[in-house]
């Protein structure tokens, strides 16, 4: 055991549960999209804490309302509630389709409120037996033990003991295979309408649209995870708004705090009142300093200047990584959409994502995985044009390591 004070990635493997595997280095300092570490080495972040740090780090608005509030009032519980969860609320379904929220601390947690109001709806309306619950292959929900069984990576789910039952998958892009296996007896489909973690793949639109169909004519819900795609990662507020088909309910997390930990469950009226007093709930969920930052970040993202903003920067990133790849022959396709993009390895480099990921960070530059062979990019959204220039620079030098 070490015993001195000295905080270095040692300590880490000495005091922390190893589920995670940390690179060697330790940041302690951002501003913007630059990140610099104890040695004082600097990164460009094109990784944005998973794509949550969507105004980069320490945005003076952020500071501002975290400072304001902390000077105020930082938490009730739920016996109370509080001026910034409720001007927070009214901004989302001001916004969306949604008439009600539901405030969480994270992305599972926003899920799980999901699937549980989706149970009690169908319970309360049809009975007990119309509890399916279907989802896709690849998918990803979270790390509660509901929420990763109705995630499509058995990897993530299997080793706890039972799992909750009634929960399928189909895949992702295949409405034949989904309609084969719906009947009155579903309660709900969830579906990411770009999936992130499962390798950055896009739905096809008509797709998503026969989803919508399917659950209109079975009495089914669809619940769309947007804690990935949401908060302008797309380049609209939340992906569903781009592709014409509006869920029934919708969870938001990462971005929407910007860098504090909270989530959101909406969904319409209807559908909220069947979650009455006492049948849900959470100790932080609506906590003023978090929805006093989220109403930050709110108002900065949700403005044209934003929005047209990722799609600019989404083109640049295409064009110069395609650039790099025509020198370097290394990707197969370069997809995403708006600022979740992703990068896929050819055969020859086929489950090597985390080399170009370490080798990026070594010349300085954050990138992520989504899954072996895709390489992932989810900046901050108001990234500067020279950091982008410069962060894929550094990248296109690790590429040429790798693969020159
Ligand atoms: C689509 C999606 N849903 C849910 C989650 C889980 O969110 P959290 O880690 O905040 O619980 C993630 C996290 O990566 C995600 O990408």
């Amino acid at each position: 055991m070490t015993t001195t004070n000295k905080v270095d990635r040692a300590l880490f493997d000495d005091v922390m549960v190893p589920n995670y595997n940390p690179a060697k280095m330790i940041p302690v300092k951002g501003e913007g999209s630059r990140v610099w570490d104890q040695e004082g080495k600097e990164y460009v972040d094109f990784a944005g804490g998973i794509a949550v740090n969507c105004l980069g780090h320490c945005h003076p608005a952020m500071v501002k309302a975290l400072t304001e509030q902390g000077n105020k009032l930082w938490h009730l519980s739920n016996v109370f509630t509080n001026e910034p969860a409720i001007r927070l609320a009214k901004k989302l379904t001001d916004a969306t389709f949604a008439e009600r929220v539901y405030f969480a601390n994270s992305g599972a947690e926003a899920n799980e409120a999901a699937l549980k109001l989706a149970r009690r709806w169908a319970l309360d309306k049809f009975g007990p037996d119309k509890n399916q619950i279907i989802a896709f292959n690849k998918g990803f929900h979270g790390r509660t033990f509901f929420t990763v069984t109705v995630g499509g990576q058995p990897a993530y789910s299997e080793g706890f003991g039972p799992k909750p039952g009634a929960v399928e998958h189909v895949d992702y892009n295949d409405l034949a295979a989904l309609e084969k296996l719906m009947s009155e007896q579903t309660c709900a489909v969830m579906m990411e309408p770009l999936q992130g973690e499962g390798g950055v793949i896009s739905p096809d639109v008509d797709f998503v649209k026969g989803v919508r169909a399917l659950c209109d004519k079975y009495n089914a819900l669809l619940i769309f995870d947007e804690v990935q795609t949401g908060f302008g990662r797309t380049g609209s507020l939340y992906a569903y708004q781009q592709l014409g088909v509006a869920p029934d309910i919708l969870s938001t997390a990462k971005a929407l705090g910007g860098g504090f930990p909270i989530g959101a469950m909406l969904t319409t009226t209807e559908i909220a009142q069947h979650l009455k007093p006492g049948t849900h709930g959470s100790t932080y969920g609506g906590n003023p300093l978090a929805c006093a930052v989220a109403e930050a970040v709110f108002d900065v993202v949700n403005t044209n200047d934003v929005l047209e903003g990722v799609k600019k920067r989404e083109q640049l990133f295409k064009d110069a990584l395609q650039k790099i790849n025509d020198k370097y022959n290394v990707f197969k396709d370069i997809r995403g959409k708006g600022l979740l993009l992703g990068a896929e390895l050819t055969e020859q480099f086929e489950g090597k994502a985390r080399d170009f990921l370490n080798a990026a960070a070594d010349e300085g530059t954050m990138v992520l995985v989504a899954g072996p062979s895709v390489i992932r990019f989810t900046p901050s959204l108001i990234i500067p044009e020279q950091d982008i220039v410069e962060g894929l620079a550094r990248f296109e030098r690790a590429v040429a390591k790798l693969a020159g």
